[in-house]
């Protein structure tokens, strides 16, 4: 697969089917976006993975703990400006008439926010977490290792849908997979079998046109 097939056909698989994924597969996954590079080649990623048993165990676990944690940092700058807001606002609403939840259905938006809590159904997932000691370009490297992960899970079959919903239930992620005080959740990355038909996967994120964010000179 040329790299540019795997960028346009990675998407925010929201619903996977229950196909297993291997421990290899998932190791190797891991192992490979470890490849992403980093400023100074820190490498300040710390996975934490989850599978098939522990996965089983985890969802389990979550289950006994507390539904909501107060997020250690802020998902949004506190009043998102334009065009931002506008990005975010548009891919919110994209989400919700894709599956027919209207603006009023506080119920049905509230369901599909949930659905994060079950990973969307994924046999598999990994935590981020950095270091409390590192700052935002480390928190770049970071990013670039998720993508890295991701568009390789395209190359190998596997869908992916990075998840900042675990901030909000960091106290209960971290208990389970024992990382230390130093360490602190970024994200969690759903990873599976996309289901091909389920209407929630057909969402296409819109893009800004290439003027509206670079200017060459
Ligand atoms: C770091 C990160 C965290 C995200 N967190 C969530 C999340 O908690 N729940 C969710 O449904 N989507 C989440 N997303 C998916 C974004 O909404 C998605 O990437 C964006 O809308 C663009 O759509 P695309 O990934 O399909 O191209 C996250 C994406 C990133 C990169």
């Amino acid at each position: 697969m040329n790299v540019i097939d795997a960028v346009n056909a990675r998407i925010s698989v929201r619903q996977f089917t229950t196909e297993p994924v291997s421990d290899e597969a998932l190791r190797g996954l891991v192992n490979d976006a470890a490849q992403a590079p980093s400023g100074g080649n820190v490498q300040p990623w710390r996975i934490y993975a989850v599978n098939g048993d522990s996965m089983a165990s985890l969802r389990e676990f979550l289950a006994t703990q507390a539904p909501i944690d107060e997020p250690e940092y802020d998902i949004y700058p506190k009043s998102l400006i334009e065009p931002y807001r506008t990005n975010r606002f548009e891919c919110g609403e994209m989400m919700y008439a894709t599956l027919g939840i209207t603006r009023d259905d506080k119920d049905g938006r509230r369901q599909q926010f949930a659905h994060n809590n079950n990973f969307f159904d994924a046999p598999a997932a990994i935590f981020c977490y950095i270091d409390r000691q590192m700052g935002a370009p480390q928190w770049s490297d970071l990013g670039m290792y998720l993508q890295t992960l991701m568009l390789l899970a395209v190359e190998r079959g596997l869908g992916t849908c990075a998840q900042e919903y675990w901030s909000v239930r960091h106290k209960a992620v971290t208990a389970f997979v024992g990382a230390p005080e130093n360490e602190m959740l970024f994200c969690g990355v759903s990873i599976g079998h996309p289901q091909a038909d389920a209407p929630i996967n057909s969402l296409r994120t819109n893009r800004m046109p290439l003027e509206q964010f670079a200017t060459f000179l």
